[in-house]
C-alpha cells in the first residue's frame, strides 16, 4: 500500500489517498497521517467509512481521548452515543431530527463560530477526528483556517504586542456568543474558564501560531474591551480569504485536524429537513494547570454588578496577577487545585 499526500490548498490541508484504516490502522499509517498533520494541520480520507469502535481505536492511536460528558449532561437530556464520541449532530436519542425547542440545537450553534475545540479545557487538545456518517445534500461544510500562516503573517509589531499575552476561554464565552440558552448555574460550575496563551510554540514542529477561538472571552491583564478588540483585530485578520479552506462533506470522509494550529467552524444547512450525523473523537494532552497559573496567577472574577445572568458573570473573568504588570517573578504563585475536574 503507498500512502499518497496531496496538498490542496497553499498553505495547508492535504487529501490521503491508499489508506484504508478498517484494515490497517498500524503505528506505520498513523505515523505517516500524523507527518502529513504536522505539514498539513488538516488532513482528509475519503472512503472510511468507520464504525464507533473503529473510530475510537484508530484515534486512540494518537493519545488520550477526552470524553463527551458534558454534552448530554449538561443539557440535562440523553446521549446519543456513547462518551468518547461527541454527537455532532441535529439527531436525538432516538436519531429523529432535533425539535425546534431541543436545548441540544442551541448547544450546536455555537459550532457555527469559528473556535478551536475544547479551548475551555486547561489541558491541549490536540487531534480532531470527525466522521460523515450522514451528510445532507447540500450545505454542511466544515471550515478551517491555517493559524500558523496568520501568525508567520502578522506584522512584527503584533508579533510583539501578543509575544507575552493570554486570554481566558470559556465555553459559556462561546455559548453566550451563539444566542444564549438559559444555563443553569450548576452547569456553568462544571466548566471554569481557563487561561491560552496567545501565541502557541506546536510541540511537535516548533511553529507559532495564533490561538484565537469563540470561547475567547478577554485578554488576561486587559480592560475587557481593550482586550476584545485586540481578539477581534486578530479575528478579522485570520479571516482572509488566504487562510480558508472549505471543507465538502462525502459520506464516509474522516476528517481530522490539528487544534494547536487552525480554527475551525461548522456552516449551516437545512437542519430541521435533513439529517447530519458527524461524530468526533478528540484527542487530549496532559494538563496546562501548573503552568499556567505559574505563569499568569490564579484566575479571579472580576467584580459583577447586581442583576447579571450567570453567563455575563462568567464572561467577565480576570487575573488576580496580570503577568503584564509587573516581572514574571513577582507575579509567580504556588499552583492551587485544579480548576477543572478530568472530563
Ligand atoms: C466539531 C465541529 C463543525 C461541523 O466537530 O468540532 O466544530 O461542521 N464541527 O460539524
Ligand atoms: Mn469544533
Amino acid at each position: 500500500m503507498t500512502i499518497k499526500v496531496t496538498p490542496i490548498h497553499d498553505a495547508f490541508v492535504a487529501r490521503i489517498d491508499g489508506v484504508d484504516l478498517r484494515a490497517d490502522h498500524s503505528p506505520a499509517v498513523l505515523g505517516a497521517i500524523e507527518e502529513a498533520l504536522d505539514r498539513y494541520a488538516v488532513v482528509f480520507l475519503h472512503g472510511q467509512h468507520l464504525s464507533d469502535d473503529e473510530q475510537i481505536e484508530v484515534s486512540k492511536g494518537f493519545g488520550d481521548l477526552s470524553y463527551a460528558l458534558n454534552h448530554g449532561r449538561a443539557v440535562g437530556q440523553n446521549t446519543r452515543l456513547r462518551p468518547e464520541l461527541y454527537d455532532i449532530s441535529n439527531l436525538d436519542e432516538k436519531h429523529g431530527i432535533l425539535g425546534e425547542a431541543d436545548r441540544r440545537r442551541q448547544w450546536r450553534e455555537a459550532d457555527k463560530l469559528w473556535h478551536t475545540d475544547r479551548s475551555f479545557i486547561d489541558a491541549d487538545t490536540t487531534y480532531s477526528f470527525l466522521s460523515g456518517r450522514i451528510v445532507p445534500p447540500t450545505g454542511g461544510n466544515t471550515d478551517f483556517a491555517d493559524m500558523r500562516a496568520v501568525y508567520e503573517d502578522l506584522p512584527q509589531a503584533m508579533k510583539d504586542r501578543i509575544a507575552d499575552l493570554a486570554a481566558v476561554h470559556s465555553i459559556w464565552h462561546s455559548r453566550a456568543l451563539a444566542g444564549g440558552v438559559d444555563f443553569r448555574h450548576d452547569e456553568i460550575a462544571t466548566m471554569p474558564p481557563v487561561i491560552q496563551p496567545l501565541v502557541r510554540v506546536h510541540a511537535r514542529t516548533g511553529r507559532k501560531s495564533v490561538v484565537l477561538a469563540s470561547h475567547a472571552a478577554e485578554v488576561v491583564g486587559m480592560p475587557l474591551e481593550e482586550g476584545r478588540a485586540l481578539l477581534a483585530e486578530l479575528t478579522a485578520f485570520a479571516l482572509q480569504p488566504k487562510y480558508f479552506h472549505s471543507h465538502a462533506w462525502t459520506e464516509g470522509d474522516l476528517v481530522i485536524w490539528d487544534n494547536r494550529c487552525t480554527m475551525h467552524r461548522g456552516t449551516p444547512f437545512d437542519d430541521k429537513a435533513y439529517r447530519r450525523d458527524m461524530r468526533r473523537t478528540t484527542v487530549q494532552g496532559p494538563s496546562r494547570y501548573a503552568s499556567a497559573v505559574a505563569a499568569y496567577g490564579q484566575p479571579q472574577p472580576r467584580a459583577v454588578s447586581g442583576g447579571r445572568s450567570a453567563i455575563s458573570a462568567i464572561s467577565f473573568f480576570t487575573m488576580a496577577s496580570p503577568k503584564l504588570s509587573k516581572s514574571r517573578a513577582d507575579t509567580r504563585k504556588a499552583p492551587g487545585p485544579p480548576m477543572t475536574s478530568s472530563r
